[in-house]
């Protein structure tokens, strides 16, 4: 099928390239020039392990190409997908302004039966929106065109993000029109074939399966995050709890692993969403408020904790390892890294960074502390005449890190791991003062 995806951030540039990879014909379309010149270069907005070899393959086999017109993109789709962002506006609720930017466009040029899925994360009802906003649009013009606007939300993992795309746990599709669903099926066929579970519903309860599941997924990492607070007052193991929690096949063992609390793009921004969400029809969703606030407790115990075993960080030097919000990804967006940071500098510390993938964009998020932080080229470096390191992310490069050697290079040897990488390796506590999360 001739398919055109409009925004080419994460969702919609692995999504894209793996509907080429399906063998349907895919325009990626997006309005930022630069982005679409490299990326008919073969060069990549994001870093997404194996990702450029499955672009560069459909490329070459001609399914896939970029561009900026959006009219050609559409005049030439019987499928489009909406995959631009829903950035937080100042409360917190989803701003749509590039999705109902999106379906006035494709209103503009729509010019035969086409169907708009929405993949981006949107509140309950936007699905209503776009169609409104294509009629308004079509009206003006005096046109009459029939198209369905289906959900189809994306649940895609940073990092693994083309695994996840190729092989999803499932397919939520939500659309009251039978003809869009013989569509949507066919461009997910080979998911179907292969036995993929697919959930067909309405519109509305697929926009609300999205929000439902990243919040409970922040609720459960919330959730382990205050028992490990609890845990280690009370001198208990995080790691076992959780363990022993997890089989309990209701409960199940994944999200549970404690932490310096949760990141990224889609955590932060789809709690605070559904909260407003709520709000807006005079519910108060109370537990994932609470996890919210969890996690931005849970940021600051970790400051409070280095700042209470250290005796003050005061002129003191931190070495952080690892910056992005998780392993396998360039992606600071709500990194915890930056509050804990930024908690660690107002005390008085001097930080010194090093991250595989993450310096270039932390570099301009904090960018206002320039003359508190450097940034390093690897492990070791970062190491070298600090009083402590911080274990932020749990970048597997990390696992096999040589312990005596960076403890030769520090001034002190405390080693907060904050991610319990080496919490099992019973030769930490005897090189460095060691402090995993939720356990002593
Ligand atoms: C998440 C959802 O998993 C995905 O389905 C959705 O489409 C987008 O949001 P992503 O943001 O890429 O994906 O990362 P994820 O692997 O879910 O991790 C999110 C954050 O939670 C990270 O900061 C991670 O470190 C943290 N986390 C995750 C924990 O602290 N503990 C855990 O047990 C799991």
């Amino acid at each position: 099928m001739n398919v055109t995806v409009i925004g080419t951030g994460y969702v919609g540039l692995v999504q894209g390239v793996i509907l080429s990879e399906f063998g349907h014909k895919v325009i990626c379309m997006d309005i930022d020039k630069t982005k679409i010149e490299n990326l008919n270069k073969g060069i990549l907005p994001i870093y997404e392990p194996g990702l450029k070899d499955i672009l560069e393959h459909n490329v070459n086999e001609k399914r896939l190409s970029f561009t900026t017109d959006i009219k050609e993109a559409i005049l030439n789709s019987e499928v489009i997908f909406i995959a631009v962002g829903t950035p937080p506006s100042d409360d917190g609720s989803a701003d749509l302004k590039y999705v109902l930017e999106c379906a006035k466009n494709i209103g503009e040029n729509l010019n035969g039966y086409k169907v708009i899925v929405n993949k981006s994360t949107v509140p309950v009802g936007t699905g209503d929106l776009v169609e409104k906003e294509i009629e308004k649009v079509l009206g003006k013009r005096g046109v009459k065109f029939k198209f369905d606007v289906v959900s189809n939300p994306e649940f895609l993992r940073e990092g693994k993000a083309v695994n996840d795309c190729l092989r999803p746990d499932r397919v939520v599709i939500g659309s009251e029109s039978t003809k869009a669903l013989d569509i949507m099926k066919k461009i997910y066929d080979v998911l179907y074939i292969n036995k993929t579970p697919f959930v067909f519903t309405n519109r509305r309860t697929s926009e609300m399966i999205k929000y439902a599941s990243n919040a409970f997924l922040a609720v459960k990492i919330s959730y382990i995050n205050e028992m490990a607070l609890l845990a280690e007052k009370v001198g208990a193991n995080t790691q076992e709890i959780a363990q022993a929690m997890g089989m309990d096949g209701r409960i199940s063992p994944k999200f549970l692993h404690c932490g310096p609390g949760y990141g990224g793009s889609c955590f932060p921004k789809d709690t605070k969403a559904i909260v407003e969400i709520g709000k807006e029809y005079g519910e108060n969703m109370s537990v994932i408020a609470a996890a919210i606030s969890a996690n931005e407790k849970q940021k600051q115990k970790m400051v409070e904790k280095i700042i209470k075993e250290m005796s003050g960080v005061s002129r003191k030097t931190i070495g952080i390892l690892g910056l992005t919000f998780k392993p396998e990804t360039d992606d600071m967006r709500d990194a915890p890294s930056i509050d804990i940071i930024r908690g660690l500098v107002i005390n008085g510390a001097k930080i010194k960074a090093y991250c595989p993938k993450g310096i270039e964009e932390a570099k301009w998020r904090l960018k206002d502390l320039n003359r508190d932080i450097e940034f390093c080229e690897n492990e070791v470096e970062c190491s070298k005449g600090s009083d402590a390191i911080v274990l932020m992310t749990e970048w597997n490069q990390f696992r096999g890190m040589d312990l005596e050697e960076l403890k030769n290079r520090m001034k002190d040897n405390f080693y907060f791991d904050l991610r319990n990488v080496h919490s099992k390796d019973d030769n930490v506590r005897k090189i460095f003062r060691y402090f995993p999360v939720g356990q002593c």
